[in-house]
């Protein structure tokens, strides 16, 4: 797709790729457009990180990106997707996760957190443990039975929970939770909170005519499926610091007949600029029944680009693109076109978490070691030098993959 597009840039030209330039959301600035991607980990005991998740996010914010976002993370015990879900519901998950940013922020990284509630895809396993409902062998290999609830009682599939429909006074609750779940995520100091509106959870199921068939003030309409992720985020942006940034992840299109669509997120889009969101994140799907996330199919490379292209252009808001983007010339190409401002990187970062640093290598942007962390740094260099003089390359033939 992208090969004939190669961009090969030399050290001591001074055109920088757009994937190396700063970006400036309120007043946070990323120092490239490169944005670890949400992914859970289910590392987590009661909600608290554990030291896997502290590994995991150190060694992201190590490699380069400019913007790690931490996982999904629940504002309710019982709303949690997985027994292993990391939590902002009580004031003990806050030390932990202020001791994590503040090493994240230690190698240049702008940190950010994803908010959510499980909705009617709580009370799961862990996704390596089977990612069906909780079983007895799971209770009594010391998990808590969770209850999903959501928009009407419909589950996603037959073998998934039938969540409770929720009442008015919970779905109260749940507004408040969020409140109070951001306020932690700000004791915290995350440099920026990313709302879960994507993938079928609580929030995006409300706006999905095929998980929210209420017909009170929070369904039916579009306007009333809208209600409670615009009342969530105006309930946000009135405890946030003006200078700090409020993304959403959305799921821009259920693809399916009879779901949300791609002309409903042009909508919600223009709203939720208006509420104080500065950047969608799009993602789609989740409300699928053929596999609980988008992820777990097969996509070409960038299948949801066109999406983030069309609300930026229609909404005129700031996007991040992600989904299948794995190459760094594939990601300059995107920002090029003005396809998104920003780009997520997921599983190619899992498999690489120095992805980051091999693309500035890759496009000529830093060979010389300067940003990396100075144990490494110093010996990399001369190594570097070394190689060069054999006719090597550090990449060697680990080259970026070619998107087919
Ligand atoms: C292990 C794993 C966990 C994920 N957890 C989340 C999550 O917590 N929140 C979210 O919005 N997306 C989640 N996703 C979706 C990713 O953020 C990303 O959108 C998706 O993997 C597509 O991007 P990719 O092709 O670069 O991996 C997860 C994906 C993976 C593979």
């Amino acid at each position: 797709m992208n090969s004939a597009r190669l961009i090969r840039l030399e050290p001591d030209m001074p055109d920088i790729p757009l994937l190396f330039q700063p970006y400036t959301l309120r007043g946070v600035t990323l120092k490239n457009r490169v944005v670890v991607s949400p992914m859970g980990t289910y590392s987590a005991e009661d909600g608290r990180l554990t030291p896997f998740q502290f590994a995991h996010y150190e060694r992201m914010a190590m490699g380069g990106a400019g913007l790690v976002i931490m996982e999904q993370t629940f504002v309710t015990r019982a709303g949690r997707v997985s027994n292993g879900d990391p939590g902002l519901w009580a004031d003990s998950h806050i030390e932990p996760m202020s001791r994590l940013v503040s090493e994240m922020k230690r190698y240049g990284a702008r940190t950010g957190i994803q908010i959510s509630h499980g909705g009617r895809k709580g009370g799961q396993q862990r996704a390596y443990d089977g990612n069906g409902p909780i079983t007895e062998r799971d209770l009594a290999a010391g998990d808590e039975p969770l209850y999903p609830m959501g928009a009407s009682a419909l589950p996603l599939a037959e073998e998934w929970l039938t969540p409770i429909e929720m009442n008015e006074a919970q779905i109260e609750g749940i507004v408040e939770a969020f409140v109070a779940g951001a306020r932690r995520a700000l004791l915290a100091s995350f440099d920026l909170l990313e709302l879960h509106l994507a993938h079928g959870y609580l929030l995006q199921s409300f706006l999905s005519p095929l998980a929210n068939q209420r017909r009170d003030r929070w369904g039916g309409s579009l306007e009333n499926r809208m209600r409670l992720p615009l009342t969530v985020v105006e309930r946000l942006r009135d405890i946030m610091p003006d200078s700090m940034p409020l993304l959403a992840r959305l799921s821009v299109t259920d693809w399916m007949e009879g779901g949300w669509t791609e002309d409903d997120s042009v909508i919600l889009a223009g709203k939720l600029k208006e509420a104080g969101v500065d950047l969608i994140d799009c993602s789609s799907g989740g409300n699928m029944r053929a596999g609980a996330t988008n992820s777990n199919l097969a996509r070409g490379p960038g299948y949801q680009v066109a999406l983030s292209d069309r609300l930026r252009r229609e909404a005129g808001i700031a996007t991040a693109a992600v989904g299948m983007i794995r190459t760094p010339q594939y990601a300059e190409e995107i920002l090029q076109g003005g396809k998104a401002d920003l780009v997520c990187i997921g599983r190619q970062i899992l498999f690489n978490p120095f992805w980051v640093r091999h693309a500035a290598w890759e496009m000529g942007v830093e060979r010389d070691f300067a940003t990396w962390p100075e144990p490494y740094g110093w010996w990399l260099d001369k190594w570097a030098r070394a190689l060069a003089a054999n006719g090597e390359d550090p990449l060697g033939p680990e080259r970026f993959p070619e998107p087919s």
